[in-house]
């Protein structure tokens, strides 16, 4: 499945880059280039990378992970 229309990336990608640490939208962006463009699947990131985390307050759910998708 792809996660990232606009990069072409895949969910296997984005579970890799999560696996080797990528634990912000940001950092998996930097590792894959999901969520570089629109913003469109900044929340799916966000949700992919909370599935893993056992932490209450889990870091991919901050404000700097869900932004607005920019239309510009
Ligand atoms: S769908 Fe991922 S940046 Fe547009």
């Amino acid at each position: 499945m792809v996660v990232c229309l606009c990069q072409g990336v895949s969910e296997k990608h984005v579970r890799r880059a999560i696996a080797d640490g990528a634990s912000t939208r940001r950092e998996v962006t930097r590792a894959c280039g999901a969520g570089g463009a629109c913003g469109g699947c900044h929340l799916t990131i966000a949700e992919m990378i909370c599935e893993g985390s056992d932490q209450p307050s889990c870091p991919g759910r901050s404000a700097e992970v869900v932004e607005a998708p920019s239309f510009a």
